[in-house]
């Protein structure tokens, strides 16, 4: 049994699609899932001066280990988030940027593992799928050559939507 971990960058639409997602899996027997909301997290906006501050005595917020943890003992990710201004949400770079300079083997946590990238945006969100294939690829990850995009005008098919999980799940290292 692989153990999947689905990050949602919301609370709200991003993260009722994890959920379906997670639904729609309880009855695969190759995985288990978890889904966490990274604004549940907290995290401060990553800064230079606020990183030394934490090194210079301040331990870094206790969240950002768990995080790491979470990622790093899962088998596999499902990212699911919003497209901002053609690109990358910054609640999600914020995480990773954070992860990179406040944990030592975060590296194992993406290195070799399969993610798959989904989306509810408000356009098309394709822009966020290829600059986080970018992203997540030059962190190590597998990213699935398939994504899953809902919009404020066009939900997924439901098709689409097993198909694509299905065999991603079917192909986690
Ligand atoms: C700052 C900002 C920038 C946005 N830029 C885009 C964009 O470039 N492309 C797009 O498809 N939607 C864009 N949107 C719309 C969001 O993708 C959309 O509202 C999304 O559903 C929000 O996800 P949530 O419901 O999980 O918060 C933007 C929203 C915000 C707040």
């Amino acid at each position: 049994m692989k153990k999947l971990l689905i990050i949602s960058s919301t609370k709200k639409s991003n993260f009722d699609l994890s959920i379906k997602i997670k639904d729609y899996l309880k009855s695969n027997d190759q995985v288990t899932c978890e889904v966490i909301s990274l604004e549940d997290f907290e995290l401060p906006l990553y800064t230079p001066t606020l990183e030394e501050k934490f090194k210079n005595g301040e331990l870094f917020p206790e969240n950002i280990s768990k995080i790491k943890e979470l990622i790093c003992s899962s088998n596999a990710m499902i990212w699911c988030s919003p497209e901002y201004n053609g690109g990358i949400s910054p609640i999600v770079t914020n995480a990773i940027a954070w992860i990179s300079r406040a944990t030592k083997d975060w590296k194992e946590g993406f290195d070799n593992k399969n993610s798959l990238i989904c989306s509810s945006s408000g356009g098309n969100g394709r822009n966020y799928v290829k600059g986080f294939t970018l992203q997540l690829s030059y962190l190590g990850s597998i990213v699935f050559e398939k994504s899953l995009i809902k919009t404020s005008s066009k939900d997924i098919d439901n098709t689409e939507f097993t198909n694509v999980l299905n065999d991603f799940c079917s192909n986690i290292i």
